[in-house]
């Protein structure tokens, strides 16, 4: 009987949901979710936001980066329920609604900084939240900064070579590198409406 109970409860914790909400490359998300569901699956499967890539899944390789409120975090280490109430920028909430790329995203693609591709989500958005804390780095720390991502392809030469051009697109800025676009088009909407 206490088996029984015992194997009813567990029953019922493994089917348990927490409503998660927050807010994801500036618009508000909720979804239902197990206590122990992971960032990164949370993402892919219940926001269907694929863009989030998923390599090791045990915090080595960077794929899953996101930023949690302005600073990168391993998707894969982190529960979903964890980051309830918080922002969080994912690879899509780069570009601008007209398919502009991010100057990060420009600049990889301007140095070749990818092959394959599959980590390339995870070094843009590390790259973001390096350039944020570090506008205007030397080789060394661009080296440093970018040393928790892996690229299978071994590219390294010219991921290096985007995340410096990169910095000089934000040297001056006092805009976090992830706000870049949302910053572009607000400025835009104030010009229309002044028109
Ligand atoms: S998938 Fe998260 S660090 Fe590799
Ligand atoms: S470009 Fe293929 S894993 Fe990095």
């Amino acid at each position: 009987m206490t088996a029984t109970h015992g194997t009813t409860t567990r029953t019922a914790a493994a089917h348990e949901r927490v409503e998660v909400t927050l807010t994801v490359n500036g618009t508000p998300r909720t979804a239902s979710v197990a206590p122990r569901r992971l960032l990164s699956d949370f993402l892919r499967h219940d926001l269907e936001m694929t863009g989030t890539h998923v390599g090791c899944e045990h915090g080595v390789c960077g794929a899953c980066t996101v930023l949690l409120d302005g600073a990168p975090i391993r998707s894969c280490l982190t529960f979903a329920i964890s980051v309830d109430g918080r922002e969080l920028t994912t690879v899509e909430g780069l570009a601008a609604d007209d398919g502009t790329l991010h100057p990060v995203q420009q600049a990889f693609r301007d140095h070749h900084g990818l092959q394959c591709g599959f980590c390339t989500p995870g070094f843009v958005m590390s790259a973001c939240g390096f350039l944020a804390e570090n506008p205007d780095p030397d080789e060394d720390q661009i080296r440093e900064g970018m040393a928790g991502n892996l690229c299978r392809c071994t590219g390294y030469a010219g991921i290096l070579d985007a995340v410096k051009q990169a910095a000089g697109a934000f040297a001056g800025s006092a805009t976090h590198p992830c706000e870049q676009h949302r910053v572009d088009a607000d400025a835009t909407d104030g010009h229309d409406r002044e028109a």
